[in-house]
This record gives C-alpha cells, sequence and structure tokens, in this order.
C-alpha cells in the first residue's frame, strides 16, 4: 500500500479499531476461536469483538504455522477493515536450529556469521508463523550476575553495535523470509543494580550516551524495525512512559522512525511501579511518551478510545502510533498477503535443514573460548577419555530463549563422543578426564539473577575427587555469563568455556578438544578473578590514582588483585600468532604470522586511548578488530585506519568532542595488550 492509502485506511477506522491495532495479545488466547469468550479472554477482561482487533498476537507457545494460519485468516475475515495481526515471538539465537547464545555469538568477533545466524533463523521462523522477532537485545553487560548477559554481545559497545547491526541485516537478507526486528531492552537495562534482575539503573547522561545508546544506534542505522523500552527507568522515569527517552533520544537524536512496543505487561506495571492509579492514567502516560504497542497488559484497548473521547490523549497522538504499526504490516507486505510464507510444508523443508545445521556448528567452534592448555589439548589420537559431570549426558546445551529448540533432540557430549570415535573409559583405566560442567539452562536469561556465580560445592567436589585420579582434568563449562572459576581453575589442566553452544554445540566441542578444529573464540565478557571485583570490563574509566607496584593510596583491593582471571578478548589457540605492527599516522597496519605446525584462527584486536582530553577516558577501549585465519608459517596483514572519532567522547548534553593529538594504541589477541604504540590523531 501507498502511504496515501495507508493514511486512508487510518482515516476509515473506528476509535476501537485504533485502539485494538495497538494492542498485542497472546496467540494462544485465539487457539479456541474467536466467536465465544473463553476462559483466558474473560479472565484478561477481553471481549472476542476486541480480541478480533488486536493487531498483534504474540506466539507463546511452539510454533504452529497451520493454527496460526487459522487464526489470522479468522481475525481478518472478522475484523472491519480486513487488518490482519501481526505475529512476534522471541528468536534469539535461533528458531529450530539453536546457534550459540548472544553472547558466545559475541566471542566469535564476527558480525557477519551473526548475520548468517540471523538469515537462517529468520528462514525457519517465517516458515513457521514468525513475522517479527524481539531481537537483537542492544544492551551493553558489565555485571555477570545478571542472567540476561547470555542475551547480549558483551560489554563493549562496539562489539555489541556491530553484533545488533549485523543481526537486522541478516533478518532482513532474504524479502520472501525476513524478519522484522525489535531492538531492546530502550535504555541501560543491563546496569541493572547489583546484577538484580529488575532493580533499579542509576545511570548518568554520560554514560548513556558513551555506552548504552551507541549499540542501539548502531541497529537503528542498519533499519532496526521496532524499539522495546526497558522494564527499568532512566531518571526515576519508567523507560515505557519516558517522553525524554523515547522523545528527544529515540525519534529526535537517533532518527528511529518505526514502531516501539512496550515490555510484557509493561504498560500496566506502571500501577505496581506507583506511577499511575490505575489502567487509565498508565495508558495515558505510555502512549503521550510514544509507546505504540502495549505488550500483554490489555489496557490500550480498554483505554485509549476513551481516553480521546474525553480530550485527555490527542488524536493525533493515536494516530501517529496506529500508523506506525500500520506501516510495520504494510513493510512486511501483510496488507496484501497476511500469511506471508507460513505454512507446515515449508516449516517441514527449511527447519533443521542441513546448511541451517552446518551454520550452527561452524558458529559453535567458533564461539569456543579456550581459556587454559598446559598440553592435554588437543587429545592425542587414541586417548581414552572419561567423561564425567552433569553436562556429559544432556541435550540442555541451548541456553534459555531456545525458541523451538527442543533438547530431547540435541546431541549430548557423550552422543557426540560416540559418533567421532573417541575411545571413552572408565576413571581407572583413562588417559583423560573430562568434565562437563556449568550452569542449568534454565538457571540463565531474564529472572536468572545469582549472588553466586562460581561452581557449586558439589561440582568442585566432584572436580577436586577426579582431580585425584592423577590423570589430566580438562574442564568443558557451560555458562550464560562469565563464572567465577578461581577456584576451579587449578585442578583443571586445560579449560574450554563452551558457554551454551546449541543444537550442534556437542559435536563442536568434540572436534575443538580432539584437534579436528581449532578454538578461536575470544571472550566477549570479563571473566572475574573474585565476585567483589564486579562491574570489571575492559574499557573502565581511568583513576587519578592508578595501581602501581608498591604503592598504597592507589587504586587496588587490599585483598585481591586488580585484573581479572581471563580479560575480554582473551582466548587461545593451538597455535601460536606473532603480531607485526607499523603506522603510517592515518593507519595501523598488523602483520599476523602463524608461528606454530597447525592451521589455527584468532581475532586480531586494537585498542587505544586518547593521552589528553577533557572528559575522563576509558583506561583502553576497542576500536577495532578482525577475524583471521591462517595456514602454519602463513602471514598476513590487516590495517585498521585510526580517526580522531574512534576516541571519541560525548559530553552530558550528548555533545561529541573528538580526542586530537597524542594516543597510544595496542594490537594483540587479547583485551590486556599493553598500549605502547604511539599514534598522532
Ligand atoms: C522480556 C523481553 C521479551 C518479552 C516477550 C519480556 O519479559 O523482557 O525481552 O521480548 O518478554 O517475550
Amino acid at each position: 500500500m501507498t502511504h496515501e492509502q495507508l493514511l486512508a485506511l487510518l482515516n476509515d477506522m473506528s476509535p476501537e479499531e485504533k485502539a485494538g491495532q495497538l494492542t498485542q495479545i497472546g496467540l494462544s488466547l485465539c487457539a479456541g476461536g474467536l466467536s465465544e469468550p473463553t476462559g483466558p479472554m474473560q479472565e484478561m477482561q477481553l471481549t472476542p469483538s476486541q480480541v478480533v482487533l488486536a493487531g498483534s498476537l504474540i506466539g507463546d507457545g511452539p510454533s504452529d504455522p497451520e493454527e496460526t494460519a487459522r487464526v489470522i485468516t479468522e481475525m481478518t475475515r472478522l475484523h472491519p477493515h480486513h487488518i490482519p495481526p501481526v505475529i512476534m515471538k522471541d528468536i534469539i539465537h535461533g528458531h529450530r536450529t539453536i546457534f550459540p547464545i548472544p553472547l558466545a555469538m559475541g566471542s566469535t568477533f564476527d558480525p557477519g556469521m551473526n548475520a548468517q545466524m540471523a538469515a537462517d533463523e529468520a528462514e525457519e521462523a517465517s516458515a513457521s508463523g514468525v513475522q517479527v522477532t524481539f531481537a537483537p537485545m542492544a544492551d551493553v553487560v558489565r555485571d555477570p550476575r545478571w542472567g540476561r548477559c547470555m542475551e547480549s554481545a558483551g560489554e563493549s559497545a562496539r562489539l555489541c553495535g556491530d553484533m545488533s547491526a549485523a543481526l537486522v541485516r541478516g533478518l532482513h537478507r532474504n524479502d520472501d523470509s525476513a524478519l522484522l526486528s525489535c531492538a531492546k531492552h530502550f535504555a541501560a537495562y543491563g546496569l541493572c543494580q547489583a546484577g538484580h534482575e529488575y532493580a533499579p539503573v542509576d545511570v548518568s547522561r554520560t554514560e548513556l550516551y558513551n555506552v548504552y545508546l551507541p549499540p542501539f544506534a548502531a541497529a537503528i542505522d542498519a533499519g532496526v524495525d521496532m524499539i522495546m523500552p526497558s522494564f527499568i527507568g532512566i531518571d526515576r522515569v519508567p523507560c515505557v512512559c519516558n517522553e525524554w527517552l523515547l522523545g528527544a533520544v529515540l525519534r529526535d537524536r537517533l532518527g528511529f522512525t518505526g514502531a516501539v512496543i512496550s515490555d510484557w505487561a509493561d504498560v500496566s506495571q506502571l500501577i505496581s511501579h506507583g506511577i499511575a492509579s490505575d489502567g487509565e492514567e498508565a495508558t495515558l502516560y505510555a502512549l503521550r511518551a510514544g509507546c505504540d504497542m502495549d505488550m500483554m497488559s490489555n489496557l490500550y484497548i480498554r483505554h485509549a478510545a476513551p481516553l480521546a473521547e474525553k480530550g485527555m490523549l490527542s488524536p493525533e497522538t493515536i494516530d501517529r502510533s496506529v500508523l506506525n504499526i500500520l506501516e510495520l504490516k504494510n513493510r512486511l507486505g501483510l496488507l496484501d498477503d497476511p500469511l506471508r510464507g507460513m505454512s507446515a510444508q515449508r516449516q517441514a523443508a527449511v527447519c533443521g535443514r542441513q546448511d541451517i545445521r552446518e551454520h550452527a556448528y561452524e558458529a559453535a567452534v567458533r564461539s569456543c573460548v579456550l581459556l587454559k592448555n598446559e598440553g592435554s589439548l588437543p587429545l592425542r589420537a587414541g586417548t581414552r577419555v572419561y567423561l564425567a559431570g552433569d553436562h556429559a549426558d544432556t541435550g540442555r546445551l541451548l541456553g534459555s530463549w531456545a525458541a523451538d529448540g527442543d533438547p530431547a533432540e540435541t546431541m549430548t557430549l557423550r552422543q557426540a563422543f560416540e559418533e567421532r570415535g573417541v575411545a571413552l573409559s572408565d576413571l581407572q583405566h583413562c588417559d583423560a578426564v573430562i568434565y562437563a560442567v556449568g550452569e542449568e539452562q534454565d538457571t540463565v536469561g531474564e529472572d536468572g539473577s545469582k549472588a553466586h556465580i562460581s561452581l557449586t560445592s558439589a561440582q568442585m567436589r566432584e572436580l577436586r575427587s577426579l582431580a585425584c585420579a592423577g590423570r589430566p582434568v580438562i574442564m568443558v563449562l557451560f555458562c550464560g555469563r562469565p563464572l567465577v572459576i578461581t577456584d576451579a581453575v587449578p585442578y583443571c589442566d586445560a579449560v574450554l568455556n563452551a558457554w551454551f553452544p546449541g543444537t550442534m554445540g556437542a559435536l563442536a566441542i568434540c572436534d575443538l578438544l580432539t584437534g579436528a578444529r581449532d578454538p578461536s573464540g575470544h571472550l566477549s565478557m570479563t571473566f572475574p578473578r573474585a565476585i567483589g571485583q564486579i562491574p570489571i570490563h575492559h574499557d573502565r574509566l581511568s583513576t587519578c590514582r592508578p595501581y602501581a607496584e608498591g604503592a598504597i593510596y592507589c587504586n587496588r583491593y587490599r585483598d585481591e588483585v586488580n585484573d581479572p582471571l581471563y580479560p575480554f578478548g582473551y582466548g587461545l589457540s593451538y597455535t601460536r600468532f606473532a603480531f607485526d605492527t607499523a603506522t603510517d599516522g592515518k593507519s595501523v597496519t598488523v602483520t599476523v604470522r602463524n608461528t606454530g605446525d597447525r592451521a589455527g584462527e584468532t581475532v586480531v584486536q586494537l585498542y587505544g586511548r586518547a593521552c589528553h582530553a577533557p572528559f575522563i577516558r576509558p583506561d583502553r577501549q576497542l576500536i577495532g578488530y578482525r577475524r583471521i585465519s591462517l595456514a602454519p608459517g602463513a602471514e598476513t596483514s590487516v590495517t585498521f585506519t585510526v580517526t580522531a572519532r574512534d576516541l571519541a567522547v560525548y559530553d552530558s548534553e550528548g555533545t561529541l568532542h573528538e580526542c586530537s593529538g597524542a594516543c597510544l594504541l595496542g594490537v594483540g589477541e587479547s583485551g590486556d595488550v599493553s598500549l605502547d604504540i604511539p599514534f598522532t590523531l
């Protein structure tokens, strides 16, 4: 439809129809048919005629394209203007074929791979009846106690921005199977105090501009379709009704022109917050601030029209929001073709297709991070392995937000070892112990905050007793966040951090352990040495009294060193790389040589810091990176152009100040490289 046709449609809609377009209800609510109020409809105080008007349905169970098509067709037929609902669902790291969790995808340092994942999940999900996904999560995360770290690309605003933009482009890649995207949670949700889910956030404007908004800006530049305000508040005003955030920042500053959807029941939560006294006030505040769609509160549908009638909400405010939703549907072509490619046949043909599984395997290979290796890896041919630990015999390797992924269909580590012909033995006769251990997948993600993020005492007991057997212990760690493994590492000869690696994870891990593939993941988030160091990240702001050996009254702990256990960007390979750098005033050229005797991959990273500027700046920040692959003895060069913009700082008004003059750069394979390359910007 043309813009004029959309406006004509809008003008012809009744106030109730308009309120309907701004409402998202559960897909399952419509399962029993639309003519009689079902139990759930009554519970939510909705009449069948209101349900028919709903602008969107959220997929709240396994995807069934036939049932979804039936519901859409019926709703469209009954709707006075035959406007179909748009179907949304959380497709976060794969639909049926599950890729590594986003934090692990961050560890690939490979936005191209994230885009491929997005294109694959869009194919699977669109065939299955999904039209919009609530991704990317563009929240920068720095507190591993927070369960939702797993949904982010990590602690670097630069990496989060690149991964978010790539995800949006990947979702849009194929016209006939595109999913629309929704960047969330706007903004600074990752700052929940003490990593405590839904806890308050206290963020300065300066930190917002420098750290928390840039990944959203990157997603918007890449064409993200929707934005979801976060559950938390900025300046003590909940994001869902924060006029400054949704207006001056999102629309005026970042130039976002798409639709805004609340998070789950977040409009009604204005009442539990004590911000609104009832549903009518909650509707007024959120709609007026620019939250176009109400997810699962069912308040807009009841209160928007009466508010307009009483003159409390201007018709323009409502029309602007309705137009944003109609444009979203139009972008997908739903106003002409409400079912858009969903079918059981297509679902069966696409879901789990071989090439998609291969991409998921490749992503899993590149996302696992080798943290320690005293020489027992790769396993030598014929090594007899004793496999132990709570993750040895489970398909629960997917992580949370695994959409239609099924742990029961996911290969376990033991099955992968058998498939690859690794000799399994008992403890007494083995040559090496593989200890597969970590978090249970349901304890990460939303509502996954933890005050203790070490191995449990039972896991530590088991590790110690395995170590007593006198064989090298190789720990394979499964986690949705950095864990504090300082006590565990000394018992291990090698540690492979697998995060939650997804459907193909077990085979990928097996191939990494045997050396069929080279480990090449690099940490997207710092591993603290102690929980008291949190928040700890590579780009923390400088201090007036830096730590110096032997100094007192400096930036230190009395009972712990400052350094993390493993820094951001860190990751080992089975080969070694040597770096040489040359600068020419505009760029840094890094020559990397594989000095080992095996092929391998690494991530070349460039960090920098401006020597002088009127603002406190990070001690170092990531300004460039490139994943490379080299045969033994081979070399390649990577050139990074460096500009004053790379180290620029926003002030509290949001004005960007470029840092010109002297700066220091550092190149290497980890976030703790020394900044020893003088450079002038
Ligand atoms: C989460 C969102 C998610 C939404 C819909 C909320 O609880 O915070 O990230 O997209 O539910 O499932």
